[in-house]
This record gives structure tokens, C-alpha cells and sequence, in this order.
């Protein structure tokens, strides 16, 4: 069964998302991860979704001002993608920031994710962009 919560920042569980973060969407272009971005990641908010005690899936809100947070760092195990873990961590994390105050979760989606988002009622801003190497679009949705 599915357990999504909020991990803190350095702990053994946050290391772990951090290597299934790695192997997920940054081994696969050939980069990994800037120490020091890292250790900015104490001002986001980690979360989590385990089944039993096995990590599987995961993200990070970071707030951008009063009103707007940004979710990035989407991931779910390549074992068991397509099985609604990445929707319930999406909706989870709508809940905590509209609790918080936030009025707008904003992303970049890669375009591959696109259409996953766009199930989720996210809505394409402006223009594709360049991200770590693979293009890109600004999405939105009001809480
Ligand atoms: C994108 C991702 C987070 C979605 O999580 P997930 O648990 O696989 O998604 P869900 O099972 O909740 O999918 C919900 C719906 O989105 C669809 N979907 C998921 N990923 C998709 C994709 N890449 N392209 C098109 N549709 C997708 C699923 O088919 C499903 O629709 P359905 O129920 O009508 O079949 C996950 O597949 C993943 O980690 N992908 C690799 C990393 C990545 O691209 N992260 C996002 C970076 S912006």
C-alpha cells in the first residue's frame, strides 16, 4: 500500500530520494547532481511515497514567492511506473501547498511528461525551452 509523507532535508530517507532521483532523471543524460544545490534543498519541501518500506516515488516543492511554489524532481521507479504513484504524489502535494497558502503550482515539465500533467489539469505557459538537455514547457494550474 501506498504511504506518501514528507521526508526532512539530510535524513537516511532523503539520501534515498536523492538516489532515486539519480538513477530516474539524471543518470539517464549522462549528469548527476551539484552538491551544492543539494544543500539548498534545505528551504524545499521532500516528498515521499513508499510501499511498505521501499521508496517509490518521489518530489520537491520549492516555494518561488507568497503565492507561487514550484514542483520539480518528479520521479517514480522504473519498475513500477504507470500505476498512479506519480498522480497521487501530484495530488498529496497540491494538498500540502494549498494548506500552506500557495495559490499556483508551477513546473517545468519535460515534454515527454507533458501529457501527465495535462490529465492532472496543468496548463501549458509561453514557449518549449532547453533544460538539462531536453526541451521543456512552463506549466500551471490554480489550487
Ligand atoms: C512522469 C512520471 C512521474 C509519472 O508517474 P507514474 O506513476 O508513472 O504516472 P501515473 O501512473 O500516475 O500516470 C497517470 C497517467 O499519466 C500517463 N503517463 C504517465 N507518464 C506518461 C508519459 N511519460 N507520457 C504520457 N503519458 C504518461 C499514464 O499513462 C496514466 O494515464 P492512464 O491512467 O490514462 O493510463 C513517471 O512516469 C516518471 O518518473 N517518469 C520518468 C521521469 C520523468 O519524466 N519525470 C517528470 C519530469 S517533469
Amino acid at each position: 500500500m501506498l504511504k506518501i509523507r514528507t521526508v526532512r532535508h539530510g535524513s537516511p530517507e532523503y539520501w534515498e530520494t536523492i538516489q532515486l532521483r539519480r538513477r530516474i532523471l539524471r543518470t539517464p543524460l549522462g549528469l548527476d547532481f551539484d552538491p551544492e544545490d543539494l544543500e539548498k534543498e534545505v528551504r524545499d519541501l521532500h516528498i515521499a511515497g513508499f510501499d511498505l518500506a521501499r521508496l517509490v516515488g518521489c518530489l520537491v516543492l520549492t516555494p518561488e514567492n507568497a503565492e507561487d511554489i514550484k514542483m520539480r524532481q518528479v520521479a517514480v521507479d522504473d519498475q513500477i511506473q504507470g500505476k498512479g504513484i506519480g498522480t497521487e504524489l501530484v495530488i498529496f502535494s497540491e494538498r500540502l501547498a494549498r494548506d500552506r497558502g500557495y495559490k499556483r503550482m508551477v513546473l517545468s515539465a519535460r515534454d515527454t511528461a507533458v501529457p501527465f500533467y495535462e490529465r492532472l489539469k496543468y496548463a501549458k505557459e509561453g514557449d518549449e525551452f532547453e533544460e538539462v538537455t531536453v526541451p521543456h514547457w512552463r506549466m500551471v494550474k490554480e489550487l
